[in-house]
Parts: structure tokens; C-alpha cells; sequence
């Protein structure tokens, strides 16, 4: 594999529990920024909100990459979008297929997810960032035993047939556009591609918290600090973490 960035360094692995965990030790043990950890199959992969990621072996891209950015807490939100932007941009660019990003950093084509995104950051005190993890979990084909039944209705995938070229050219590209936008994070520079491609866009939403719907209203925008606004009534409430879902249609 070839990258625009000197800076990478891959670790191919067959098996892992979760490429995140491992990048994490790794970290912890002084490993560099750009170290990128790569697994055909994890037996534990996790998910944001304490969910499971399915990572069946063969047919999904699982990485985590190491980040020493020298900035605080709030640049988790500008990596993690960061990283949808470079996710939905190389999914385009190798296959041709759109995708939208639902907020915060969910991927979706045609209505269904294929790609995670969970970023974990360690702080040295309560602001600053010793390292992050930027784990991408890509559902690039069918996976040979179908998705779990919990995540049957949301999840997709990207090609019919495994194709190894394309899943190496768009682990590339992904790092190659993430580490482009990363150089000048703290200016924003994947703000209008991420307003764009926000697949609430104008849809009714409900606001999620715990699991537990705590209020609705509609997508009327993303702000510049990337936190999603949503309308009700005369009002705008703008939410920085948690969970928007798409309201359904009766
Ligand atoms: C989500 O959808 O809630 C986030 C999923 C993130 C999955 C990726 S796969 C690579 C990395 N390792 C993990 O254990 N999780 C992330």
C-alpha cells in the first residue's frame, strides 16, 4: 500500500478482539502517530454506546490508527467527523457508490450503515489529549453468515463480491483523505463537505438519550462546532453528543 503521508506504519493482523483495543496498548507503550492496525476479523470489536461492531472475518475493513494531536478534548468531535468525511469521499472514489453521513459519524448508503466510526480518546488531565484511537469499521461486502438480528434492518454493505483490490484501495484512500483533513483540523476544513452530506438533512428526528427517546423535532442544520440543530416549533436545540434517529414515517 502507498500513502501521500511518510508517517503511516501498518499492522496487518488475521485475528484480533478489537483493533482499537490493540492500537490503545500500543499507544500506551509510546508507539507513534500514523501507527494504523488492520484485522481481517475481530472477535470483539466494539461499537459507540457500549454496542458490539459484527466484524465477520474477510468481507469488512477493521482499523484503528494512532493520533497524538496537540490540541484538547473537544478535537475528539473534529477527528470522529473527520473521519466520516474521509470514510464517505474514498467509499466514492473507489466505487462510485454516494453515501450520506448521519450524524454523528454513521455512513449510509442506500439507507442502510456501512461504516462505523469510534474514536477513544485518553486524557492526561481532564482536557488534555495524550493519544486518541480513530477505529473505522467498513462493511465493504455480504458477509457469509448474515448480520446478527439486532442489526439485520440497519445494516448494509457496499459491494455483492469480495474484491480485495477495491478494500485495499479504499483503506488508501481513507487515510490518505483523513490525514489531509487532520493537518489542518483545527481549522475545519471538512465542515461544507459534512453539511452536505448530512443525511438528516431536513427530516423529522427523534433525540436519543440512554436508549430512551427524549424528545423530536427536525434536522434544520449542522453548526460550526459540528453539534446538529434541530428545529421544534419556534425553537432550536443544538446537541453535541448522543444519538439522533430518523423519525418513522406511519
Ligand atoms: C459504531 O458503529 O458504533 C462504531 C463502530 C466502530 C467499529 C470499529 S472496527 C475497528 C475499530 N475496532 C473496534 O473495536 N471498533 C472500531
Amino acid at each position: 500500500m502507498n500513502f501521500k503521508n511518510p508517517k503511516i506504519n501498518i499492522i496487518s493482523l488475521e485475528e484480533v478482539d478489537s483493533t482499537n483495543t490493540y492500537a490503545k496498548n500500543l499507544a500506551k507503550e509510546g508507539m507513534d502517530e500514523g501507527t494504523v492496525v488492520i484485522a481481517k476479523r475481530q472477535t470483539m470489536g466494539r461499537g459507540r454506546l457500549g454496542r458490539k461492531f459484527y466484524s465477520p472475518s474477510g468481507t469488512g475493513i477493521y482499523m484503528s490508527i494512532i493520533l497524538k494531536p496537540e490540541t484538547d478534548a473537544e478535537s475528539i468531535l473534529l477527528i470522529t467527523t473527520a473521519a466520516a468525511v474521509a470514510v464517505s469521499q474514498a467509499i466514492e472514489n473507489v466505487t462510485g457508490k454516494s453515501t450520506l453521513i448521519k450524524w454523528v459519524n454513521d455512513i449510509y448508503m442506500n439507507e442502510k450503515k456501512v461504516c462505523g466510526i469510534l474514536c477513544e480518546g485518553s486524557f492526561r488531565d481532564c482536557h488534555t489529549l495524550e493519544y486518541a484511537i480513530l477505529g473505522i469499521g467498513i462493511n465493504i461486502s455480504k458477509p457469509d453468515t448474515p448480520f446478527p438480528d439486532e442489526i439485520k434492518n440497519i445494516a448494509g454493505y457496499i459491494l455483492e463480491k469480495d474484491d480485495e483490490n477495491i478494500k485495499e484501495k479504499i483503506i488508501e484512500e481513507v487515510i490518505d483523505n483523513f490525514f489531509n483533513l487532520y493537518k489542518n483540523i483545527s481549522k475545519k476544513p471538512h465542515l461544507e463537505i459534512y453539511r452536505k452530506r448530512n443525511l438528516l438533512s431536513g427530516k423529522p428526528v427523534n433525540i436519543i438519550q440512554c436508549d430512551e427517546i427524549i424528545d423530536e423535532g427536525v434536522c434544520t442544520g449542522i453548526d460550526d462546532d459540528f453539534a446538529i440543530i434541530i428545529t421544534k416549533d419556534n425553537d432550536t436545540i443544538k446537541i453535541s453528543s448522543g444519538e439522533v434517529s430518523v423519525k418513522e414515517r406511519i
